[in-house]
């Protein structure tokens, strides 16, 4: 490799970005790249000529490993888009006048289907105008809603950690009698697709029933159909545990957050900010049943909780970074790299390119056969699909008793 690399990340925050972006590094030096830089939030940040040179920041192997075992963006991420080139003709100048005083070769976007969308255009405008540059993308997202690809790094990890805190809270949640009953409801994310809420499921083995019931967004949700499940349940049991997505929505396409106050937020990509979905029901609960309720967000916990990452998930993110970075330097431009499951038992995966434009702007949601009839759980092919993604452990490098993480050390 006789150019230079660029790397950035955007879009959500997962446990195991750094993982790629480590992945990315480590190859570009191996491969004899003479520099590795850092977008700095993306490319947004680079726009504004914001970047650092990694290599001075990964100075030795441990860096490498405390990367690895660093959850959020290290480079820092964005939520941007990139206009049309047609709209903005000059972002494009501005960007490649940028890769050509830094002597890119490859340029590496670590992202979910938002983040493809950047890298669509990018590699597009590369072609039209005649640039060496080579665009490949490098998939993440907790939300495991990217198509083409059987999983996306960062879900693995966030899946682990919703099926470990679910059964802490069942555990938990079985402790105390209340005279009515105590409902727990636990917001997962997830947007529109249920990937993560029914890992909830996760929890269920020989020492914990898993929860009651499971709603995902690919079901319409009916608020009196889940009144009555949750009134019967008690009548039979002291407690009830219901995992519920953010993004589930009533029958007329509203999304349940929305009939609470105070979530107007949209973001660049047009995304309403979904919260408060699990307060509502709860709120719905104790008004109708008078029952003792507990509503609980999981929120930025399940995709920064490195802590409890799954060893598969880092490995295999690690690996689509170094892939992406052979792809680039092997000529290749405007593909992502993708996750294909050889085999479950025992559990393999390899890598290969897909075309980006298959992948941009497109949502992967759960099948609607892996979800029971009622809408109310997930099946066991959901489960077999996604225990071998939860697997191992990553121990963090602990100082003080508290997880050490890679930090920018020169500002
Ligand atoms: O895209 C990943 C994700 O974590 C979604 O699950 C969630 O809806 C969204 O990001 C939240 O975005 P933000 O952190 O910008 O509020």
């Amino acid at each position: 490799m006789k150019g230079n690399v660029i790397v950035g990340q955007s879009g959500g925050p997962t446990a195991a970005i750094n993982s790629s972006l480590a992945g990315v590094y480590r190859t570009a030096i191996d491969r004899g790249a003479p520099k590795v830089y850092g977008m700095l939030h993306g490319i947004e940040g680079l726009l504004n000529e914001q970047y650092i040179d990694l290599s001075e920041h990964i100075e030795t192997d441990l860096d490498v490993e405390l990367l690895k075992r660093t959850p959020a963006a290290y480079l820092g991420s964005c939520r941007y888009k990139l206009p049309e080139i047609h709209e903005n003709i000059e972002s494009y100048e501005k960007i490649f006048e940028i890769l050509d005083k830094l002597n890119i070769e490859c340029f590496i976007y670590i992202g979910g289907n938002d983040s493809m969308d950047t890298i669509k255009k990018l590699s597009d405008y590369a072609i039209i105008k005649g640039y060496p540059t080579k665009f490949v993308g490098v998939p993440k997202t907790i939300d495991n809603d990217l198509a083409l690809t059987d999983h996306t790094p960062g879900y693995g990890s966030a899946a682990k950690y919703i099926g470990t805190s679910t059964k802490e809270i069942i555990q938990d949640s079985s402790a105390l009698v209340y005279s009515k009953g105590l409902v727990t409801i636990v917001e997962i994310m997830g947007r529109n697709a249920g990937w993560l809420t029914g890992a909830a499921a996760l929890s269920a083995g020989e020492d914990c029933e898993g929860p009651d019931l499971i709603y995902l967004p690919e079901v319409a949700f009916d608020i009196e159909d889940f009144l009555s499940r949750v009134k019967k349940l008690l009548e039979k049991k002291p407690f009830v545990i219901a995992a519920v997505s953010e993004g589930i929505r009533l029958e007329d396409g509203r999304y349940v957050c929305e009939l609470t106050d105070g979530v107007d937020f949209v973001d660049a990509f047009g995304h309403k900010q979904l919260t408060g979905t699990a307060n509502y029901l709860a709120r719905r609960l104790s008004q109708e049943i008078g029952c003792k309720t507990r509503s609980i967000e999981l929120s930025s916990l399940q995709r920064a909780a490195s802590h409890l990452a799954s060893r598969i998930d880092i490995l295999e993110a690690f690996q689509v970074g170094g892939a992406a970075v052979k792809a680039a330097d092997e000529g290749d431009t405007g593909e992502m790299v993708i996750l294909k499951r050889i085999s479950d038992d025992p559990y393999q995966c390899t890598t290969e390119l897909r075309n980006v434009h298959k992948v941009s702007n497109v949502e992967k949601t759960v099948p609607r056969e892996w979800i029971n009839k009622n809408g109310t759980y997930v099946t066991e092919e959901f489960i077999s699909y996604v225990r071998p993604l939860i697997q191992g452990d990553v121990s963090p490098v602990m100082v003080d008793g508290i997880p050490r993480y890679l930090y920018h050390k020169k500002k």
